[in-house]
């Protein structure tokens, strides 16, 4: 069974439980400022769960794309990725516990033909504090149904001196059976929703002896340890609570919420532990094969240069692909790393001419069947890419030179007598050539040994870490304040932007369409296709425009409606039919009427768009443009705040 035929299956069979299939989201989150990656298949659909009617109906799913940029430098073992597929299936207010776990086991035992005496399951143990009961009604099903197939079922509380105690499912504390965007309950901002949950997992065999040989030996094994010997194949959320200033309340509506990784289900059916050697990963890894002339699997340190690079340049065709250009700044400066590390480790296989586009086309030619965006995309993919290798080969042949600089000075300082070897590359110097020439430090070792010189490693690491806190509190600065803290800003920046999309319209002419969009609770950024700075007469009068509109005060409601009636409305607005068929249409003023984009006409504006918007334009405040700005070649940039 290929991975393909898995997503397939898994997308069928929820469709023959009347789920409606949308296509995978974008990698960069619209509109939500708490984050800068989809990293779960759950986080487009935040606003349905939390109550407003999804388009689509109550039964939901998909194969959404995720990125996960925290996971960078945990690359090279043999399961984690940094980008991956996950399976989801929502119920809104629809089925709940029973049928989503009896589907689960119908799903692994009969649709991928799992032997269910492999499969284990944990469970939410309960918490009294919280007012949230232990999950038995989930343990007892699991039970029953690993018991009518002949399998013992022992339900066991979880602890950590015991470990397995014979059992197959296990209930734990919410570190591991409780599931929300921002972790266990205590993390939780107000307003954010989350609930207890229920794990599968396959296990490899203990014949395999992972955790006699990990670090972990000394400890008893269970489900959740890394040795590897488990690996978790799917997550059901039973996303019925929201957190409030006092604990938790239930939500209006009792939803399910699914995650499975395809790849791991992927390993689980080949029942090999090494997600790189699944289907996916055939074309790029042969590429890199036949450049490198290296064998994947033969040598332990080249096995860990593969991974690197098949993850990573995967992960660079996706994000790009969704429109993160390798720079300095947010997203894009992941896709830089993420290229400029594979380009390092291609090193380490003796790659040492222009590689990427070839990997990239494979991944392409392998994604294109149920990702048609990347065929049409390709040409800019690939060039982005390997415009991005290109530059980075030239960073680390300036480093070498740099790396020699260092060098010639210590060698004047051996003629004044310290014994050659003794002499050691500083952790500033180091750091500088990481730093400013991304030098792995691995890199300069490899050169200083060349020259019989040492490098202070412990000193480098020192600086390393000094630097990252410095960036980890920067970004936590940025990213910190979230959703619900703040969310009535980042609601009317979301009305805000509407109505400067419309004034845009209107003033430079229906060519400035929307090519971007970001909010924060602090301002919104608005980028459009516009050939040259708009002059200030132009700024002024798309200020006035929508303040105009803010005075007004028109009241902001949507319908759902077919795409082609939404368009013949004059529907505006980024719409790549992502809901299929019916859309989410949001109108400033009376719904019944023409946008016009004048305040004098009874609607300003109409447009795609998932939500939420305040109720009426009056709640914005004065608007006021900041900053007018290129973009990019033909897009230019508006930021703008609410006084
Ligand atoms: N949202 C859940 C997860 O990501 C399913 O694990």
């Amino acid at each position: 069974m290929t991975t393909q035929e898995i997503r397939k299956k898994y997308l069928d069979f929820f469709q023959k439980q009347q789920h409606v299939i949308v296509p995978s989201a974008s990698l960069l989150p619209e509109n939500d400022p708490t984050t800068l990656f989809t990293g779960s298949g759950m986080q487009p659909m935040v606003p349905f769960l939390l109550g407003q009617p999804h388009p689509m109906g109550t039964r939901i799913a998909d194969s959404q794309k995720c990125f996960r940029s925290g996971d960078i430098e945990e690359v090279g073992d043999n399961r984690h990725t940094t980008f991956f597929e996950m399976l989801g299936n929502w119920s809104l207010g629809d089925y709940f516990k029973t049928e989503q776990i009896r589907w689960m086991w119908a799903f692994l035992t009969e649709e991928l033909k799992l032997d269910p005496s492999r499969l284990y399951f944990t469970c939410f143990r309960g918490n009294e504090t919280l007012g949230i009961p232990k999950d038995t009604e989930a343990a007892e099903q699991w039970q029953s149904l690993l018991q009518e197939a002949g399998v013992s079922a022992e339900i066991v509380d979880f602890s950590e001196r015991d470990g397995m105690q014979g059992g197959r499912i296990f209930y734990y504390d919410e570190k591991k059976n409780w599931w929300s965007r921002s972790g266990v309950p205590g993390k939780m901002p107000v307003g954010e929703p989350g609930g207890p949950d229920t794990e599968m997992f396959w296990d490899f065999g203990e014949d395999l002896k992972l955790h006699e040989q990990s670090q972990w030996k000394d400890e008893p094994c269970h489900v959740n340890c890394d040795c590897g010997r488990f690996v978790e194949i799917g997550n059901n959320v039973f996303m019925q609570y929201q957190k409030t200033e006092q604990g938790f309340e239930q939500l209006p509506q009792k939803n399910v919420d699914f995650g499975g990784g395809l790849e791991r289900m992927a390993a689980a059916v080949r029942d090999n532990q090494d997600v790189f050697t699944i289907d996916l990963f055939d074309g790029a890894r042969e590429i890199i094969e036949s450049m490198s002339g290296r064998t994947y699997g033969a040598v332990e340190g080249e096995t860990y240069a593969f991974r690197v690079i098949l993850d990573h340049l995967r992960a660079a065709t996706f994000v790009v692909a969704d429109g993160a250009f390798p720079s300095n700044k947010d997203q894009g400066y992941f896709t830089r790393r993420l290229i400029r590390r594979s380009v390092r480790f291609a090193k380490n296989l003796g790659i040492e001419t222009s590689f990427t586009a070839r990997v990239v086309e494979a991944y392409i030619e392998t994604y294109k069947g149920h990702y048609p965006d990347l065929e049409s995309k390709k040409q800019q993919i690939i060039d982005e890419i390997e415009k991005e290798e290109l530059k980075f080969r030239k960073t680390l042949e300036q480093g070498i030179k740099q790396f020699e600089q260092v060098v010639s000075g210590k060698e004047t300082g051996s003629a004044s007598g310290a014994a050659p070897g003794k002499q050691i590359i500083s952790a500033t110097e180091a750091f500088d050539l990481y730093q400013s020439f991304g030098f792995p430090i691995e890199l300069t070792e490899e050169l200083a040994k060349e020259r019989g010189l040492s490098v202070d490693l412990e000193g480098f690491q020192v600086e390393k870490e000094k630097h990252q806190a410095l960036s980890r509190a920067g970004a936590e600065q940025k990213f910190k304040g979230g959703l619900s803290d703040h969310s009535d800003m980042s609601v009317k920046y979301h009305t805000a932007t509407h109505l400067l999309h419309a004034a845009i319209l209107k003033i430079l002419g229906p060519h400035a369409t929307q090519k971007g969009s970001n909010i924060t609770p602090e301002r919104l950024r608005f980028d459009f296709a516009h050939g040259e700075k708009m002059t200030d007469e132009q700024k002024q009068q798309v200020e006035t425009l929508v303040n105009a509109a803010i005075e007004r005060d028109y009241p902001v409601t949507f319908e759902i409606l077919p795409i082609e009636e939404a368009k013949k409305k004059g529907a505006i607005g980024l719409f790549e039919d992502n809901y299929g068929e019916q859309v989410k249409v949001y109108t400033v003023g009376d719904p019944s009427g023409v946008p016009q984009a004048d305040p004098s006409a009874e609607t300003f504006s109409r447009e795609f768009c998932g939500g939420p918007h305040v109720e009426h334009t009056g709640l914005l405040g004065k608007f006021r443009i900041v900053k007018e700005e290129a973009c990019s070649a033909g897009v230019r940039r508006i930021k703008a705040v609410l006084e």
